[in-house]
């Protein structure tokens, strides 16, 4: 291991078939009796919604539903968010969503108890008090950040997006119930599904890697493989699902360990062309893993082998190409886009892009340093 590492993970994570209707009895633990409901306006139309406030009806609690969180939060929706929790004296957050509504949960819990604007908290560990009773229960398998200790919040006066971070954001309860993600449609399981897979291979080969996150990992990729395909051809395939909603909150605690090259690089792609986040990960994955390949042979190599590659008889080198070769695959067999142009990128802005992701603060996690031209050449590989 060498360097220090900080694993980290909820107090609680309830999963399964039908497990948010413990909601009820997860908010009278905190001794709640006013839930805080933060979700969009999509998911809040939408027929599991119902699952989740029959679950409070049920236990007598009552609840306000805050749904204006935007597919990129910002602080004021988080200020917003705030001041209406205070006036309606709500005693429990619980966030209903994909990553956008978790990640508005986590800041609002962090303004709540630590004042000031959101931005002062922008970093790690920088705000002292725990948030109030999190509650987080995905609606989508990917970002895995039901479990993260991490909040993205856009900072609308200098329009760039704050990663606000400390342990002390992770959600006291995790209720992970993969019927709140049957009617994903099947684009947003592929991309979303492929941004799980690329928290679990960025995890294997992070610098800040350790064994436990490694073990999360490796089992992570081996349900991805299994069910992704499955969950994308037929969104009612349960079990598939399941496997989906498992690799995503496995995907999230591995990430302790930080990301890499195919988050720093895929996030401009967001960025400057709206290429959501899994798409992006998605073309950015195969190069970024030959390019890493050299630093982690053996981490590289496994990962072939978890996504169900046989590599008996190849070197190391044939066996991490393997790799990048499966997760191309798959990707393809999902139907999302393999190169920029097909995602919808402007070639001329690649140099751009390049510049930002040098700086990007997943970059030091990755095994190896790529330079500035290096970084050109990894998006030129899939222009
Ligand atoms: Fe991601």
């Amino acid at each position: 291991m060498g360097i220090e590492c900080l694993f980290m993970h909820p107090n609680r994570v309830i999963f399964g078939q039908g497990s948010v209707e413990q909601l009820g009895d997860c908010v009278k633990d905190f001794s709640g009796t006013n839930a805080f409901i933060v979700t969009d306006k999509g998911i809040s139309g939408l027929d599991i919604f119902d699952n989740v406030l029959s679950a409070l009806e049920n236990s007598g609690i009552k609840y306000i539903v805050y749904n204006e969180v935007d597919a990129n939060p910002t602080d004021k929706q988080v200020e917003k968010a705030a001041a209406i929790y205070k006036k309606e004296n709500a005693d429990v957050i619980v966030a209903v969503g994909g990553g956008s509504s978790i990640d508005t949960a986590k800041s609002l819990g962090v303004l709540l108890e630590n004042g000031g604007a959101i931005r002062d908290w922008e970093g790690i560990d920088l705000f002292k008090k725990k948030t109030p009773p999190t509650i987080a229960i995905p609606t989508t398998a990917g970002t895995g950040s039901e479990v993260t200790p991490y909040s993205v919040i856009t900072n609308t006066a200098e329009n760039y997006k704050m990663a606000v971070c400390g342990w002390k954001l992770i959600p006291d309860v995790s209720i992970v119930d993969p019927v709140m993600m049957a009617s994903m449609p099947p684009k947003i399981t592929a991309a979303t599904g492929m941004d799980a897979l690329s928290h679990l291979i960025e995890a294997v080969y992070s610098q800040y890697a350790m064994p436990q996150t490694d073990a999360l990992a490796y089992y992570g990729m081996k349900l991805v493989a299994k069910n992704l395909k499955k969950a994308v051809d037929d969104g009612s395939d349960m079990e598939a699902r399941e496997g989906m909603a498992m690799a995503s909150l496995m995907g999230g605690m591995a990430m302790c360990a930080g990301c890499g090259a195919v988050h720093a690089l895929g996030h401009q792609l967001s960025t400057q062309f709206g290429i959501p986040h899994g798409m992006a990960m998605t073309i950015m994955m195969p190069p970024v893993i030959k390019f890493n390949a050299s630093s982690a042979p053996d981490q590289i190599a496994e990962i072939a082998v978890a996504l169900g590659e046989d590599i008996s008889g190849l070197t190391k080198e044939e066996a991490c190409l393997k790799a990048a070769e499966a997760v191309a695959k798959l990707g393809k067999s999902v139907g999302l886009p393999s190169t920029l142009t097909e995602a919808g990128a402007d070639p001329n802005l690649i140099a751009e892009c390049a510049k930002y992701a040098e700086k990007d603060g997943d970059l030091p996690a990755n095994p190896v340093t790529p330079t500035l031209d290096e970084i050109t050449d990894l998006y030129n590989q899939v222009l």
